[in-house]
């Protein structure tokens, strides 16, 4: 028989599908600042934050939000060279495919911009944008200039290097939007909101207060390592769930399992 865990560890798969959005205080708020940002005649907007802090799901949800009402598009991971963003540009604004054996012209591409002027609006979300070097970051700059298009810059802040004091990211920004780990409160309607959308309910009701206290302390409340850490709980489960019955406990998660799962990822040591 399969386990119930099984459905419970694929729930906390990585995923950035706006199906998949859960809202929190932290994200609702998030979401309401990014838009109110979008809605003032900003340049450039920086959303940025840890990894795993939820700035490509927060942009999938504008932009599955927005989407019919504005031009809006989601530029994922960047383009491998600079060829290839001018042709995706190329098309946003041109609303036409090109040729993929020809090059745009990139001033001509600019005044093209600067003559949508007043005409339209394109809002483009550009995730992962630490992956664009200062020249591509200047050039993204002179089409943001011409005010017909607006870019959400959106950066992982590392601990070795914060990208925002870089000259060629802070001289262009003029709005910042900052992405933080989540409160033990958010982490734990995160957890249970997950398992119930999937109908979950005695599995989200055996993880108690005090286990999830455990998790944000494992985790800082960030949320892909709540994910893996959460995935790695329920392999657990699963694996006792089919061959140990007797080490699982289906009212409440046991906390050995919870360290368990800790030490296999590396959270505790031995
Ligand atoms: N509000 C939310 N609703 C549902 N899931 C979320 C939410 N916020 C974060 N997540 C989950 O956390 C994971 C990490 O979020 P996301 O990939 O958006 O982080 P990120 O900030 O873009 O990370 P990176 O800088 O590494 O790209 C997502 O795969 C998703 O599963
Ligand atoms: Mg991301």
């Amino acid at each position: 028989m399969k386990s119930r865990y099984e459905a419970a560890k694929n729930v906390f798969i990585d995923s950035i599908d706006n199906d998949d959005y859960i809202e929190l205080n932290s994200s609702i708020s998030a979401y309401k600042q990014l838009e109110h940002s979008i809605n003032k005649p900003l340049k450039m907007i920086l959303l940025f934050g840890k990894p795993g802090t939820g700035k490509s799901i927060l942009l999938n949800r504008i932009h599955n939000k927005l989407k019919h009402q504005r031009e809006i598009h989601y530029f994922d991971t960047p383009a491998i060279n600079e060829k290839e963003f001018f042709h995706k540009l190329f098309k946003v604004l041109t609303k036409k495919d090109l040729p993929n054996n020809t090059e745009v012209n990139f001033s001509a591409l600019v005044d093209f911009c600067k003559n949508l002027r007043g005409k339209r609006e394109i809002i483009i979300l550009l995730d992962e944008a630490q992956m664009y070097g200062p020249e591509m970051m200047e050039k993204i700059r002179l089409f943001s200039d011409s005010r017909a298009v607006k870019f959400v810059v959106s950066l992982h802040k590392t601990e070795n290097e914060d990208l925002i004091a870089k000259e060629h990211f802070q001289s262009r920004i003029w709005e910042v939007i900052e992405l933080k780990n989540a409160t033990k409160e958010d982490q734990t309607t995160y957890i249970h909101k997950k398992l119930l959308k999937k109908n979950l309910f005695e599995i989200a009701n055996s993880i108690k207060d005090k286990d999830m206290k455990l998790i944000h302390a494992f985790t800082k409340g960030n949320f892909r390592e709540c994910n893996k850490l959460l995935f790695t709980l329920f392999e657990i489960c699963e694996y006792y769930d089919e061959n140990e019955p007797s080490k699982i406990n289906y009212e409440q998660i046991p906390q050995r399992i919870i360290e368990m799962a800790a030490l296999k990822l590396g959270y505790i040591h031995v």
